[in-house]
Order: C-alpha cells, then structure tokens, then sequence
C-alpha cells in the first residue's frame, strides 16, 4: 500500500512537465501503469500522440481511447516516460523488469527529454545490488551466447515465462530474455561495454546516462533527482 502511495505520487509529479509536450513516448510496468489511468483522468492529456515501448503498453493507452503510434510513424518523441528497477547515485538504471528495455532503450535514446518515475525501493547504491541485469538475446545466437557469459564467469538465468507459454520469455522485440547476475557494480559502462560486444546481444537493461530527471516517490513526497543531484542512499 505504502509501495503504491509512492508509485503514485511519483507519477503524479511528473505530469506537471509531461504536459508541455504532444508527442509523448510511454514506458512500461506498474509505476508507468499508474501514469497511464492518470493520463486518461484528465481531458488535455486527450488530443496528444503517443509512442509505447511495448505491446502492454499500447493495449493499455488505446483502451483508453488515446492515439497510438510507432517509431516509423510519429514524428520526433518529445518526452518520454518510463520506470525503472534500479536507480544509482548517478541516476544510472537497471530496466527490462517487464521484458521490455530494447524499446524503452530506443525510446529514451532518441527522445529529446526523459523522465523516470520509481518509488522510493528502486534507490541503490551500486547496479546489480537487487537485480539482474536483463539482456535480449537473438534467439539463434542463445547457446553460445549463454556459453560466453559463463566463461565470463557471469551466472545466468533464462527468463521463464509464466502461465500460458513453454518455455523462456520472449520479448516484444522478438529476442530472447536471459538475467545475468552480477552483484554489485564499480563499473556498470565496462560491463555494459562487454555484454553488448557479444554477437547475438540485441540489448542490455543497462540505462547509463539516459535520465535527464528521476521522480523517486515516497509515500508522503516527492524528489526530483537531475544527473548532477548528488544522493544518499
Ligand atoms: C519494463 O521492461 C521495465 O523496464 C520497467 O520499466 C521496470 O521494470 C519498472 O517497472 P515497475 O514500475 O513495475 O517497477
């Protein structure tokens, strides 16, 4: 409850600036869930376009009778918005909890402003300390990709769909998702440098340098985190 006050009140927050823009790219997950209903509550957000990084998240807005376009389609994405599962002191993030950081990855890299909204949890001090870092693998490339970061000395999980499929996660992008566990991070760049060198990697959930603002949602506030805010954790 007190996890859905902070989400919340991080997505409310953001508003205030996402409504400037017409050309809206949308992330996906819970905290963006709550983004969207807040969305659909207020008539100016109506007439705007947006961009959706996944299946889950266009479904989502059209139901709510909002346009949605693609990447071939829209004209520049002017702000886009999105969650993360980890945040560090640098404002770097983990993403892809959802499956779904190539085309948050490509959203965010070509929008001209990005925003996050996490709750409070997501703060770290290093990457790696709570989750794995997710990778898309193209899925004729697995094996000696899996071989790879096992040389590598990486521990490696294939993501395993739930209910209703057989088998590893497949992302929207058409790749197969694989968590490599690393622990704690020094050097998040090295290791993003090393997973996106191996033949078959479509993407990393590495976001190293994408968020110009971080929303972090307490249940009682708001912070708004910029590259050069220096935080405690
Ligand atoms: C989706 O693939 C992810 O990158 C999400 O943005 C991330 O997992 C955050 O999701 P929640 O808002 O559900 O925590």
């Amino acid at each position: 409850m007190d996890l859905d006050s902070a989400k919340l009140n991080a997505a409310r927050a953001v508003f205030e600036e996402v409504g400037r823009y017409e050309v809206i790219g949308v992330g996906t997950g819970s905290t963006v869930e709550k983004f969207i209903e807040l969305l659909s509550k207020q008539e100016r957000f109506k007439g705007k376009l947006y961009v959706p990084s996944s299946i889950d998240t266009a479904l989502k807005l059209s139901e709510r009778g909002f346009r949605v376009l693609n990447l071939l389609s829209s004209p520049e994405v002017e702000v886009y918005v999105d969650g993360a599962d980890e945040v560090d002191p640098r404002l770097n993030m983990i993403k892809g909890g959802g499956a779904a950081m190539t085309m948050e990855k490509i959203l965010a890299y070509y929008a001209a402003r990005r925003l996050f909204i996490v709750d409070y949890t997501k703060l770290v001090a290093k990457l790696g300390e709570k989750h794995p870092i997710p990778v898309e693998v193209l899925p004729c490339a697995l094996s000696p990709v899996l071989k790879t970061l096992h040389k590598m000395g990486f521990r490696v999980e294939l993501r395993a769909s739930g209910r209703g499929k057989a088998g590893p996660v497949v992302a929207d992008t058409g790749g197969v998702v694989i968590d490599v566990y690393t622990g704690p991070l020094d050097e998040p760049e090295e290791v993003n440098r090393r997973l996106k060198n191996i033949p078959g990697v479509v993407e990393t959930g590495l976001f190293l340098g994408y968020a110009d603002a971080v929303y972090i949602g307490w249940p009682d506030k708001v912070e708004v985190l910029k590259p050069s805010t220096v935080i405690k954790v």
